[in-house]
């Protein structure tokens, strides 16, 4: 039986931090892949049944002791092979060419030299067959295998990339998944579609489809619960499950007092109240303040909120009837992360029961609906199932909300001035166009108290920080550099239209060695 995953492409993951990019980069153009680490068996390989295979880049030298070797079923499958930068290395060592340590490293963009046209390297040159890449390499490959030829060059790499058609294999020194390759997505289509002979089945409207279909089979008569936050990954779980299995679906929403401005509402109303779907409240203000009273250490209130969630979660679901299973946003990055982390591989994990931590009386089944899917696929199938972009395009929120943003002790004043505080910064944001040019931005509560002036009181009031970054990965980040004029018209909003505040601070701080969040 053929489905939009029968077409696949298997990425070899040799520790390229653009690994995950080349992965991405195969499904935007249409196609199914996976990642697997380098040292999957060919047994494993085998199985997955590739229609092509990609070899990532690495940061380790061919000629190092234990060099990572590229499974022998890769050159044996008759499938095309296409090795990037250390994946090409590799290939060429193993096929008997020869590799030398760069003594210099190149790293940044280059103009190659087209020198032979082949079907990777379709419409990939300029008018004067020249292209622009992105190199990023130590090492490089001095002598080609047999069968090889020169495909392209730059004065520094005589073999920027090479291919030997009969075999269908390729090598490229540079990487065409990243951006800064001009013609990069066209050399990742030529691959996949006019060599490996992929159609482009994988897209959002099959995708929805195809897991329409599984979930049903899955489930069946049975009911799911859900764990809804209101951020993008349960909030798009929750819209796929509706429509698979419509009220079979029961989402419980914990409002645990720490959430934006009307957050709740807003949840209640876009879920239960236009989408149809069935969604319990639970109204966990009081709980979450009581057990956060006296307590300010930054890791013990995230200890309280986890813990706090996980028994109102646990009373609601403990109500409800024949549930045998829990839906999780788990998305593709998350089993990625875990898998390394515990194993080595990304593909050997398997979804374990109650991951959430529930007690041992909630077994369910896990649903996990976006295993396989990056996050830019999870926000594209949540448009298309009907969440308004400005909910899928929102920046994150941390899981212990505004605990973490009021510095210290959590207090109901102190999460309610904050939230207005923070709604005016995100009004102003959204107003500027700012708010889609940074990452993240918030406003954080200081409980220290600070002289002003207004008219001809003296006012003795609050502080607010705001903060805003710039980042891709979340790892490190770099303030934003809003407009003075910006920042004035939102430090002066604030001061006027909440009265405990009296000033308000810009975090000029960027990552590491400050971490985004104030704790
Ligand atoms: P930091 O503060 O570590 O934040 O630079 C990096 C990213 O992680 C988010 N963050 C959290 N998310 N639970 C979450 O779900 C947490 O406890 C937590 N702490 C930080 C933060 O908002 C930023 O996006």
């Amino acid at each position: 039986m053929t489905n939009i995953t029968t077409d696949r492409i298997l990425i070899l993951d040799f520790g390229s931090q653009y690994s995950q990019l080349i992965t991405r980069r195969v499904r935007e153009a249409g196609v199914y892949s996976e990642m697997y680490a380098y040292d999957a068996s060919d047994e494993e390989i085998r199985a997955f049944a590739p229609k092509g295979i990609i070899l990532s880049g690495g940061p380790e030298s061919v000629y190092a002791d234990n060099g990572p070797k590229i499974p022998q079923s890769v050159f044996e499958l008759g499938v095309p092979v296409l090795g990037i930068c250390y994946g090409f290395q590799a290939m060429t060592a193993q096929l008997g060419g020869e590799v030398v340590a760069g003594t210099v490293k190149e790293f940044g963009h280059a103009k190659i030299d087209i020198v032979a046209q082949d079907r990777l390297l379709v419409d990939v040159a300029d008018t004067q067959n020249q292209s622009q890449v992105w190199m990023s390499h130590g090492d490089k490959v001095s002598r080609l295998a047999d069968g090889f030829i020169t495909t392209s060059s730059t004065p520094s790499c005589p073999f920027a990339s090479a291919s030997d058609e009969d075999r269908r294999f390729y090598g490229v020194q540079f990487h065409p998944e990243v951006t800064h390759s001009d013609k990069g997505e066209v050399l990742i289509s030529n691959f996949v579609h006019g060599i490996c002979g992929c159609g482009n089945a994988w897209n959002k409207e099959s995708i929805i489809e195809l897991r329409v279909k599984q979930l049903r089979e899955q489930i069946g008569d049975n009911q799911v619960l859900l764990g809804l936050s209101g951020g993008v990954d349960s909030s798009v779980v929750a819209a796929l499950l509706h429509r698979a299995i419509g009220d079979k679906l029961t989402c419980v929403f914990v409002d645990n007092g720490l959430l934006r401005l009307n957050e709740g509402d807003q949840v209640m109303q876009m879920f239960a109240e236009n989408m149809g779907i069935r969604v319990i409240r639970a109204d966990a203000e009081n709980r979450f303040l009581t057990a956060l009273a006296g307590v300010t250490d930054p890791e013990q209130k995230r200890k309280i909120i986890g813990r706090e969630f996980i028994e109102v979660f646990s009373e609601e679901a403990r109500k409800l009837d024949g549930v045998k299973f829990l839906a999780q946003g788990t998305i593709y990055p998350d089993v990625i992360e875990s898998a390394k982390s515990k194993h080595g591989k990304a593909h050997v994990i398997k979804s374990h029961h109650n991951v959430g931590g529930l007690p041992d009386d909630l077994a369910f089944e896990l649903v996990e609906p976006l295993r396989d899917l990056f996050k830019d696929e999870v926000r594209q199938l949540g448009v298309a199932l009907g969440i308004p972009a400005h909910m899928i395009y929102r920046h994150p929120f941390p899981g212990p909300g505004l605990g973490v943003r009021i510095l210290g002790e959590v207090k109901k004043e102190y999460a309610d001035i904050l939230r207005l505080a923070d709604d005016i910064f995100m009004q102003e944001l959204r107003a500027s166009g700012w708010y889609d040019k940074t990452a993240q931005a918030f406003a954080v509560f200081q409980p220290v108290k600070s002289v002003g002036v207004v008219g001809d009181g003296r006012r003795y009031a609050w502080v607010i920080a705001l903060r805003a970054v710039e980042t891709v990965d979340f790892m490190t980040a770099r303030f934003a550099h809003l407009p003075y004029e910006l920042v004035d018209k939102i430090s002066t909003r604030i001061m006027n239209e909440i009265t405990d505040v009296s000033r308000v601070v810009y975090d000029v701080s960027s990552k590491p060695p400050a971490t985004i969040e104030w704790e």
